[in-house]
């Protein structure tokens, strides 16, 4: 569908968050799914880009982007009223995150705080008539290289969650890696060893939360992040291994963009 371009507002060091107005207007969205973004113009590659739906504010789709590219610099070069090619609502989103179990730990590593916010605001709501989560029950654990990558992170602070920061360079909160944070928790029983996780952020992080999450048999969901080509399950550019004699069946992979992005760590392996 077509859409346009409200705002670019600059966030972070190297960030912008983008308020785009469709032509179709959205209903309310799980969060965690996504949007294939790309200007209507030569200025952004033929392919568009997945990103996660930041918010949803009065009709508008909200996107927090990191710039690593042309497509993304194009896209944080928008100005008010740029034509967009906009693709979407894609893909699961998380589960329904409800109040009956234990703690919920969110996991976010530099961009990947993207599906958070909404998640955490979907928590307290209550979704699908699940019990809604109280504020004591969400955990936002955000980490970065630095502060200036911790991005938005005071709008996370509005949401009344408790929110734990860690920095690999010390600038801002914990100095170290957000697993390094989660055990200095866990050690100061800050934090209930019962705990259900939620991740977000580059490869390597969520290798390590899936190992974690299997060393210490909690329940876990990854949302991933793998290159996309065509968002809609038709290219298999987004392959991810499937976990053998796990729920999704005997196929080796699954497709990131229709069956993710989110996943379960029963689902699906970065690992093996
Ligand atoms: C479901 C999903 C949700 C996403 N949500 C967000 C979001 O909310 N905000 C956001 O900023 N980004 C998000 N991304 C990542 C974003 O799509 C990529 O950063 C973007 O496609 C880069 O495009 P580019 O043209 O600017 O960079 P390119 O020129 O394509 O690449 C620039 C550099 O970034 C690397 N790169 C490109 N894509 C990825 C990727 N998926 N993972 C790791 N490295 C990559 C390339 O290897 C290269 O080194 C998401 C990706 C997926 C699949
Ligand atoms: S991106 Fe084309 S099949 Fe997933």
């Amino acid at each position: 569908m077509r859409g346009e371009a409200v705002s670019v507002t600059p966030c972070g060091d190297d960030g912008v968050i983008l308020r785009v107005r469709t032509e179709i207007p959205q209903p309310p969205l799980r969060a965690a799914r996504f949007f294939m973004l790309r200007r209507d113009d030569r200025l952004s590659p033929a392919i568009p880009r997945p990103f996660s739906l930041y918010r949803q504010r009065g009709g508008d789709l909200e996107f927090l982007i990191k710039v690593m590219g042309q497509g993304t610099e194009a896209l944080a070069k928008c100005t008010p009223g740029t034509a967009l090619r906009v693709v979407g609502p894609l893909g699961n989103g998380w589960n329904t995150l409800d109040g009956d179990g234990p703690p919920w730990v969110m996991l976010a590593g530099g961009i990947g705080s993207a599906p958070f916010w909404m998640g955490i605001e979907q928590a307290l709501a209550g979704m699908d008539g699940a019990t809604p989560a109280r504020r004591d029950q969400l955990v936002y654990v955000y980490g970065a290289a630095r502060k200036g990558l911790l991005y938005d992170l005071e709008a996370f602070r509005t949401l009344g969650v408790r929110v734990e920061t860690c920095t690999d360079d010390g600038s801002h909160g914990f100095k170290g890696h957000v697993l390094q944070l989660l055990e200095h928790l866990w050690s100061a029983r800050a934090l209930p060893r019962e705990v259900r996780l939620l991740a977000c952020g580059p490869e390597r992080m969520l290798e390590a939360v899936e190992e974690l999450a299997r060393a210490r048999n909690l329940p876990c969901w990854l949302s991933l992040e793998t290159f996309m080509g065509c968002g809609v399950g038709i290219c298999n550019g987004c392959p991810v291994t499937t976990v053998a004699d796990g729920p999704m069946g005997a196929w080796p992979n699954a497709k990131c963009c229709v069956e993710g992005p989110v996943f379960s760590v029963e689902q699906v392996t970065l690992t093996h």
